[in-house]
């Protein structure tokens, strides 16, 4: 069975593509190398002892991405091409929409063209929006989102709802992610932000490796155990497994909407992380408290039930290793995979 995984050059479909392979699966991955690089293929290839079929293809270009589908019996598609840069977003809307968007219209476009009607897509718990009260559940109402790029997965989901409805022979997954952190146990692959991280981890590890400074956290009175803004963090290899066990799940279906929180159920804050790395790695984090960050809320963690229930899966690396890990990729590549 052929999985078509678009971004699989990026952090997530990286790893997603490892565990496909090491479940037998045969994986074609389509990337514009926009937020990748060409080394991050190259060690998953190092990584599983094989070539992975690539080809490198903006998913908004219809006419190439039809040659993908026209030279490889596609089965199912696993799609987290997209920007994702949250403050980004907010100044670069229109490149937000047109990407994330348009990227997914004309991959459903050729998708249908082509016969090919299983997607799973790489949602977010941003569409949970502010106002719902962890544990999130699947049946909590979506939308609210607080930046573009919140909203590009809000109506992404929505679009996809609208396909089935239109034609019911569509198989669509949506998998809402709460915090990926981690990397591959080989230290060979991880997450390789463009510039000063956003995200909590990769900052922390920046801090670890002395390319920066000193951890900004952003609030410590918000209405937690500590005061600072808790999240549940999963590891990307647990989050790839989720992959795995979705499209597993389409083999079977024929026509639906299925929709799956992939996070531990767990809430950490922001101290706990600094101190389960301090602890995990040996390494002092310098930190300050800072002003609260605009559009955080205090809390967000899954309960993730759904997908035990229905997919059999559920995360099985605690944080410790989630810090080793995170550690190892960094420590052994300062500079990403610029290295
Ligand atoms: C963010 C995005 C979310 C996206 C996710 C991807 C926002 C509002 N949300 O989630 O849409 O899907 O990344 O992983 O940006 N923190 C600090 N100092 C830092 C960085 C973060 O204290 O330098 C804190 C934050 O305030 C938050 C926690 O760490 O409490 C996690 O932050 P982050 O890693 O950016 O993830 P989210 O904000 O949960």
């Amino acid at each position: 069975m052929a999985i078509l995984v678009t971004g699989g050059a990026g952090f997530i479909g990286t790893h997603t593509c490892i565990e496909l392979v090491n479940a037998g699966y045969d994986v074609v991955v389509v990337d514009n190398y926009y937020n990748a690089s060409p080394k991050a293929l190259e060690r998953v290839e190092e990584i599983i002892g094989k070539k992975v079929k690539f080809y490198e293809c903006d998913v908004r270009d219809k006419k190439k991405l039809d040659t993908v589908f026209k030279e490889n019996k596609i089965d199912a598609v696993i799609h987290f091409a997209g920007l994702k840069a949250v403050g980004e977003s907010c100044h670069k809307p229109l490149e937000y929409y047109d990407n994330n968007i348009g990227g997914t219209l004309a991959l459903c476009e050729v998708m249908r063209d082509n016969g090919c009607k299983k997607i799973v897509f790489s949602s977010s718990a941003t569409v949970y929006g502010m106002n719902n009260v962890s544990p999130l559940t699947e049946d909590m109402k979506t939308g609210g989102t607080t930046n573009p790029y919140g909203t590009t997965k809000y109506m992404i989901e929505i679009i996809l709802e609208d396909l089935y409805k239109a034609d019911n022979s569509w198989d669509v997954t949506l998998l809402r992610y709460f915090n990926p952190i981690g990397a591959h146990k080989s230290g060979l692959i991880g997450e390789n932000p463009n510039g000063i991280p956003n995200n909590l981890m990769p900052y922390i590890t920046q801090v670890a490796i002395g390319k920066l400074d000193c951890l900004s956290i952003y609030g410590n009175d918000y209405p937690t155990h500590d005061g600072t803004g808790v999240r549940d963090y999963i590891h990307v290899v647990d989050l790839a497994l989720g992959h795995v066990k979705a499209v597993e799940q389409l083999k079977s279906t024929n026509g639906g909407v299925r929709i799956y929180n992939l996070g531990t159920g767990k809430g950490y804050s922001v101290l706990d992380i600094v101190k389960a790395f301090e602890k995990a790695t040996g390494v002092k984090i310098k930190y300050k408290i800072a002003p609260r960050r605009e559009g955080d809320i205090a809390t967000c963690y899954s309960d993730p039930s759904k997908a035990k229930r229905e997919l059999g899966w559920e995360a099985a690396r605690d944080l410790e290793e989630m810090c080793e890990d995170s550690w190892r990729w960094q420590k052994n590549n300062p500079n990403g995979f610029d290295d």
